[in-house]
C-alpha cells in the first residue's frame, strides 16, 4: 500500500457521504486521494462535486453494456488502470457485480443505512420505521456477493422515536453516516483492518472504545 491510499468513489445520487470523503482529505484526517468518481446516472448530484474538487468523474450506463458482467468487468478496468486501491460505495444504488468485487476482494466498502444485518436492500431507513425498532443507524462494511452480507467494519447507533418518518430518522443516520464512513476508510489507509472471516478485527482499538462512537476528531 502506498503511502496516500487512492480511491476510487462509486456513487449514484446526492453524493453527501462522497462529500464526507473529501472533507475529511482536505481537513488532512483522512491520508487518501480520489482518483475517480464512476456513476451509473448522468443527473448525480456527485457529479458536481467531483467538479467542485477537480475530481475525474465517468459516466457509466448499465444499458451501454451487453451484461452485468461486461459492465462491471469495465468498471474494474478503469478502477484498476488509475491505481485504485480501495474502492467506496457511496450510495451506489445497484448490487455490484462478481466481476468487480473479484477483483477487488474486501477492498470494496458500502455504507448501509440501517444496522446489519437487520434491513438490508433498499429503504434501510423506511424498513426501521415500519418495524417499529428503538434504535437503528447505519454500518459500513466490505462488499461480498451478497446483499449487504458482507463482513462489517464499524456500526454507528441512533434512536428511532415514536413520531419519527423516513426522512426524520433517514436525516438522524446520515450524520452519522458521514462520521464513521471516513473513519473506517482511515482504519484502512492505516492498515489497521484484519478481516478474520466474518468479523473485521480492528488492530490497535482500545477495547474500551466504544466501536459505535468513533471519536468525532478522529472521523
Ligand atoms: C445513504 O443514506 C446511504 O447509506 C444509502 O444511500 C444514501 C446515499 O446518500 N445507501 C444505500 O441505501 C445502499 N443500499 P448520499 O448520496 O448523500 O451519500
Amino acid at each position: 500500500m502506498s503511502d496516500i491510499l487512492t480511491l476510487g468513489v462509486l456513487a449514484s445520487g446526492r453524493g453527501s457521504n462522497f462529500q464526507a470523503i473529501i472533507d475529511s482529505i482536505e481537513k488532512g484526517h483522512l491520508r487518501a486521494r480520489v482518483a475517480v468518481l464512476i456513476t451509473d446516472n448522468p443527473g448525480a448530484y456527485a457529479i458536481e462535486r467531483a467538479k467542485n474538487h477537480n475530481i475525474e468523474h465517468i459516466v457509466l450506463r448499465p444499458r451501454d453494456f451487453t451484461d452485468k458482467d461486461a459492465y462491471y468487468s469495465h468498471i474494474a478496468h478503469e478502477l484498476e488502470k488509475r491505481g485504485v486501491e480501495l474502492v467506496i460505495l457511496a450510495g451506489f444504488m445497484r448490487i455490484v457485480g462478481k466481476r468487480l468485487i473479484e477483483r477487488f476482494p474486501n477492498r470494496i466498502m458500502n455504507i448501509h443505512p440501517a444496522l446489519l444485518p437487520s434491513f438490508p436492500g433498499l429503504h434501510g431507513q423506511r424498513q426501521a420505521v415500519e418495524y417499529g425498532v428503538k434504535i437503528s443507524g447505519c454500518t459500513v462494511h466490505f462488499v461480498d456477493e451478497g446483499v449487504d452480507t458482507g463482513p462489517i467494519i464499524i456500526q454507528a447507533a441512533v434512536p428511532v422515536y415514536d413520531d419519527d418518518t423516513e426522512e426524520s430518522l433517514s436525516e438522524r443516520i446520515l450524520k452519522q453516516e458521514h462520521r464513521i464512513f471516513p473513519y473506517a476508510i482511515r482504519l484502512y489507509s492505516e492498515g489497521r483492518l484484519m478481516v478474520d472471516g466474518r468479523r473485521v478485527i480492528i488492530k490497535g482499538e482500545r477495547r474500551d472504545a466504544v466501536i459505535t462512537n468513533p471519536p468525532l476528531e478522529e472521523a
